[in-house]
């Protein structure tokens, strides 16, 4: 498959053209001139070095940000304008995760940071591994406070590239979180990885010319609450939907996030602090029990931010008012038995008209592979929203087993909600089912040789319930 993609999401314009992995031709200029006057002439030239036309490519690939909104502007009209006149598909791809892969060789940590200023940054972080990239965050804007905080403690090395680097770098080291730049050859972004990284996209991401957009990303304030009600006009609807927030996923279908469900690993101290005691041996059934209970209630909070909003009308001690309200949607929490079982009574905290099904798994200890041995689902199931929840996603095998089930049921819109995560389990689920965004409360270091989480809490069920 031959790609050209266009990279002009900052100062530098580049442009590529790939075939199946590997790099034509390509061009780069910085030299202050704006992208209107360089990107066409730059197309043009690569494709005559090489003897091609527009219309011998498959497939156009171009940045839709985060970037300069200009920039982006202009690369997204000249990859509608070239995909539109050879009647081929065009492909959108994040910044960031272009950045990454310029990086994706290097075993670890990725974070990919753009400059936002106001104290921001454009963040997205990444696992690579032996060239893949997972990606462990949505693209989003983030304090360099809250990185350092997610970052600390991280025992894999971690690699900075993009025009945040430098900044992101200082910020990260002076916390005593360790990093490191990227090469300087390879810190900003390339066309080369862009096209790279649309080459790893689902064809499910293939856009015609006409649904090509830029996708902006915004600091969760610029989304008022008001364009999340009902009453809001088409137009303001639709530029709601362009814009991503941090951990805020926009409704389903509105921007995958190439093609894979997003894991949202919750940034907050209350959470960080409570995992820290239950992962402590000596911490008591009861605290533990009690402490699983309370980040279920703080997870299912960030969980549940899409859910949507109409209004109503009720009096108050002075006036008549228009309130939003939660728009009445169903709901089911479903526990993965046993350990499940301590999650759901935060979920009913915050959501008490939720029904609540049960799926029966055990893992076999010697094969790690799990096992159905009970399933008792509401009879109307399959019109559900539905929360599957877990306190461990380890190998990943039972959770994707359970979403496995639930679709054979015919639920479509499924959420994951566990406590601990491991990284094996994150890319088993985007693997088999990525459709399906993961929430946790920690995202841990890896599996040990038994499918025990690292550093982990135990064993979940036993823990919950005493049995060893
Ligand atoms: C634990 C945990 C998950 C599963 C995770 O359950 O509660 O269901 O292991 O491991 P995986 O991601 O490798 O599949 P376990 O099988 O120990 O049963 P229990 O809930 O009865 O303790
Ligand atoms: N199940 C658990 O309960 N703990 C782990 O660490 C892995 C799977």
């Amino acid at each position: 498959m031959k790609i050209l993609a266009l990279e002009t999401s900052a100062r530098a314009v580049s442009v590529a053209v790939t075939e199946n992995g590997v790099a034509l031709a390509s061009a780069y200029q910085n030299n202050g001139l704006t992208h209107s006057r360089t990107l066409m002439p730059l197309v043009e030239n690569v494709l005559r070095g090489i003897g091609l036309t527009a219309r011998d490519i498959d497939l156009f690939a171009v940045s839709t940000g985060p970037g300069s909104f200009t920039g982006i502007r202009i690369g997204v009209a000249a990859a509608k304008g070239l995909a539109f006149g050879a009647e081929r598909p065009a492909v959108g791809v994040s910044t960031l995760a272009a950045l990454a892969r310029n990086i994706a060789f290097a075993d670890g940590l990725v974070v990919a940071a753009m400059d936002a200023r106001r104290a921001q940054i454009y963040e997205a972080t990444f696992r690579a591994q032996n060239g893949a990239l997972a990606r462990l965050t949505p693209d989003r804007a983030v304090s360099l406070e809250d990185l350092s905080r997610e970052l600390a403690g991280a025992t894999l090395p971690i690699r900075i590239v993009g025009d945040g680097a430098e900044l992101c770098a200082e910020f990260l080291k002076a916390c005593g979180v360790p990093c490191r730049i990227a090469p300087p050859h390879i810190v900003m972004q390339n066309a080369v990885s862009l096209a790279l990284e649309a080459e790893a996209m689902p064809e499910n991401a293939y856009l015609s010319a006409q649904d090509l957009r830029p996708l902006y990303l915004r600091p969760p304030q610029a989304v008022p609450l008001r364009e999340r009600l009902n009453g809001i006009s088409e137009k303001r609807k639709e530029s709601a939907e362009n814009v991503r927030t941090p951990c805020e996923r926009p409704e389903k279908g509105a921007l995958p996030m190439n093609g894979k469900g997003t894991l949202h690993v919750i940034d907050h101290p209350l959470v960080a602090h409570k995992m820290s005691i239950l992962r402590d041996k000596n911490t008591s059934v009861k605290d533990f029990r009690e402490l699983v209970s309370e980040i279920g209630v703080l997870i299912t909070y960030e969980a549940t931010r899409d859910l949507p909003l109409t209004t109503k009308t009720v009096e108050t001690p002075l006036c008549t008012a228009e309130v939003p309200t939660i728009k009445g949607k169903k709901f089911a929490v479903v526990p993965i038995l046993r350990a499940g079982l301590g999650l759901v009574d935060g979920v009913l905290r915050l959501v008490p008209s939720a029904r609540v099904g049960h799926i029966g798994m055990y893992r076999d200890e010697a094969t790690l592979e799990p096992h159905v041995y009970f399933c008792k689902m509401p009879k109307d199931i399959a019109e559900r929203d539905i929360m599957i929840v877990d306190p461990m996603l380890a190998t990943g095998g039972s959770a994707s087993a359970a979403i496995t089930e639930m679709k054979g049921r015919g639920c479509k819109n499924i959420k994951l909600m566990v406590l601990l995560a491991a990284p094996e389990g994150v890319e088993r689920i985007q693997k088999d089912h990525p459709d399906v965004d993961i929430y946790c409360g920690a995202l841990d270091k890896g599996l040990n040789e038994h499918g025990y989480i690292l550093p982990g809490l135990g064993d979940a069920g036993d823990r919950i319930f005493g049995t060893k």
